[in-house]
């Protein structure tokens, strides 16, 4: 849809949104003094400090600050995006969302891809009613409680219990209009091998209902309540499918990413009931992956809210071991990491139980950087007496060290590295130049030149430029649009020639391709676009979507921003009487205007 019809839309629905009726769709409000007030849905409170002025069409909780529009208050409550909001609001006002320019087969892939979510969260809800319902969850609700968990955390992560029956779900789901292929195709049921039919895949397990960052399921973790043998693994996942794919999600991200920006840092962790732990005992800027390294899409998703990560594993070897490796990886992509050692032999769940909430802020506090602690593993696991040994160790260490840009700091590390080694502090900063040296080429050839962030609006403006160009190759028709929203100067330099390649491709009616780009592009621009393509090789998805509308918020602003200060200069120009003043001040305040909305919506 063209920038006119959406704000038209966006404007429809402002006009016949009333905040109190969507607040007290949640929130039970009382009328005093010209305001509604009620307590707080975002903290905890026992008297009611959240207060509704329909008048002004605002939300203000004078306890935790939070505070905005109805959408802000939607998209709050719901965990969605500002946009996700609107259109929420929408769809229960009965407005039509204007037609989106959206191919026809993307369109059809969405609309199957919401009817798998369905069928999944139909699943949830079976497993969760039968938790708490049925007589034959009881098992489920005893193992639960003896591993301290609430009926709160249980309604939170909507936690389930699958019987230890073949077929119950499979029927409960057919009974509900859905097919078996679908079932199939979203892995809760298997077909059987000998003969024809299905069953259940999850028999007498916990459930853990796994969700993208819009809080849509995705798949599940089921739990054995007993021990754990070959046959029977301690957990039984979701197979990869349409909607599942580990490499790039974080269990918990749709319920914690406020936490994480309010806290400036989010805690990864490597079990589901570490996450879910963590969370219920009021940490709650926590993510888990789920049984795998952490990727560089992990590493995206979380890029999106904050750049401090601090890794909380197990002390467990073999976890840390393949981890870790993974790590240098994450921080070339922008993020500071840290890294959080559990004493004890313990998982940050066992952890957090016995030692409360304060001691595991206590840990969290004395996070080591990435480069301390490698430094440390290295130390302790090579033998480095020898020459040959410190030798070893030191190219084990040259990995981590390769993304410090400041001169000082990188300075200060090969002395430390030096004098752990006793090595000369020459001949390890000479070291580090040669591997350096030897990586730039090294990326160079394999064409994964990573442009290193001079500071963070422009590394947030790298990435959804990135983001939309993503869009753009995929859906060609996004580049009026994107034209129409933000000027060309506001893209990255080697960005702009992609932009005006994709220009020049919709002015000759072609679609551009990998052939045309390697012909017409400089070698610089062609690399750098393969790399941008190469970060995500798949469909677009709804979540790209979202992140395609989030990206062009941010540059959207930058744009404006541009603008309101181009004018701000011309109107020091005129006199205040003169007309030409008037009237640049009026284009300054409709600037003003619009930033501020954007900056409400994401
Ligand atoms: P852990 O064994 O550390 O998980 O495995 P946990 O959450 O602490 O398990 P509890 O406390 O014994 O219940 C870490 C993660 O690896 C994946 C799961 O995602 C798990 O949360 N995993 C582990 C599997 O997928 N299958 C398994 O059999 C084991
Ligand atoms: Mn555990």
């Amino acid at each position: 849809m063209g920038s006119a019809e959406l704000n038209e839309f966006v404007e429809r629905v402002t006009e016949r949104t009333d905040i109190y009726s969507v607040v007290s769709r949640y929130v039970s409000l009382s009328q005093r003094s010209g305001r509604f007030w009620g307590c707080c849905p975002f903290h905890n409170e026992k008297t009611a400090s959240f207060s509704v002025s329909a008048d002004k069409g605002l939300f203000y909780c004078f306890g935790c600050g939070a505070g905005g529009n109805a959408f802000k208050f939607l998209s709050l409550i719901e965990n969605i995006t500002y946009f996700e909001a609107v259109k929420l609001q929408a769809q229960r006002l009965g407005i039509d969302l204007p037609a989106q320019k959206i191919s026809p087969e993307l369109e059809r892939r969405r609309r199957a891809e919401k009817n798998l979510i369905k069928l999944n969260e139909t699943a949830q809800n079976f497993y969760h009613e039968f938790l708490i319902k049925e007589a034959r969850g009881e098992v489920g609700r005893k193992y639960l409680a003896g591993r301290g968990i609430t009926a709160e955390t249980i309604e939170t992560f909507k936690l389930g219990y699958a019987p230890e029956e073949w077929d119950n779900l499979l029927t409960n789901l057919t009974r509900q209009g859905f097919s078996p292929p679908q079932m199939e195709e979203v892995g809760v049921i298997v077909r059987r091998k000998n003969s024809s039919g299905y069953y259940d895949r999850f028999r007498g397990r916990v459930m853990i209902p796994i969700t993208d960052i819009f809080g849509h399921v995705v798949g599940f973790g089921g739990r054995i309540l007993g021990a754990a043998d070959e046959a029977n693994p301690k957990y039984l996942n979701t197979p990869e499918t349409a909607l599942f794919n580990k490499r790039k999600i974080l269990f918990g991200l749709d319920k914690s990413n406020r936490a994480i920006s309010a806290a400036g840092a989010v805690i990864v962790v490597e079990g589901y009931m570490d996450a879910i732990s963590l969370y219920s005992a009021g940490i709650k800027n926590v993510v888990a992956t789920l049984g795998t390294a952490f990727t560089p899409e992990h590493a995206k998703l979380i890029l999106r809210y904050v750049r401090k990560i601090i890794f909380c594993y197990d002390s467990d070897e073999a976890g840390q071991r393949a981890t870790i490796r993974a790590l240098p990886i994450v921080q070339a992509a922008g993020a500071e990491v840290f890294i959080v050692k559990v004493p004890d032999g313990k998982d940050p769940d066992e952890f957090v139980r016995k030692h409360g909430k304060e001691a595991f802020e206590e840990l969290v506090k004395q996070a080591e950087t990435l480069i301390d602690y490698r430094l440390k593993y290295v130390l302790a696991h090579t033998e480095h007496e020898t020459t040959d040994g410190k030798y070893r160790a030191l190219q084990e260490i040259l990995p981590v060290i390769e993304n410090i840009k400041e001169e000082v700091t990188l300075n200060e590390y090969c002395k430390k590295i030096a004098s752990a080694l006793v090595l000369d502090e020459q001949m390890v900063a000479d070291k580090c130049a040669e591997f350096f040296r030897r990586e730039t080429r090294k990326n160079e050839i394999s064409n994964v030149k990573r442009l290193k962030p001079s500071d963070d609006t422009d590394f947030k403006i790298r990435i959804a430029s990135e983001d939309v160009l993503r869009m753009i190759w995929y859906e060609n028709d996004m580049l009026d649009y994107v034209l129409a929203m933000v000027q060309p100067e506001i893209f990255p330099k080697e960005h702009q020639e992609i932009i005006n390649w994709f220009k020049s491709c919709a002015a000759q009616e072609k679609r551009p391709d990998k052939m045309n780009a390697a012909n017409e592009l400089s070698d610089e621009a062609n690399v750098e676009l393969s790399r941008i393509l190469m970060e995500d090789v798949e469909d677009i998805h709804d979540t790209e979507v979202a992140i395609f509308e989030h990206s062009m918020n941010i540059l959207r602003r930058a744009t404006l921003e541009k603008k309101y200060h181009q004018l701000l200069k011309e109107a020091e120009k005129y006199n205040s009487s003169e007309e030409a003043h008037v009237k640049t001040v009026k284009a300054l305040l409709s600037i003003k205007k619009e930033i501020d909305k954007l900056r409400s919506n994401g």
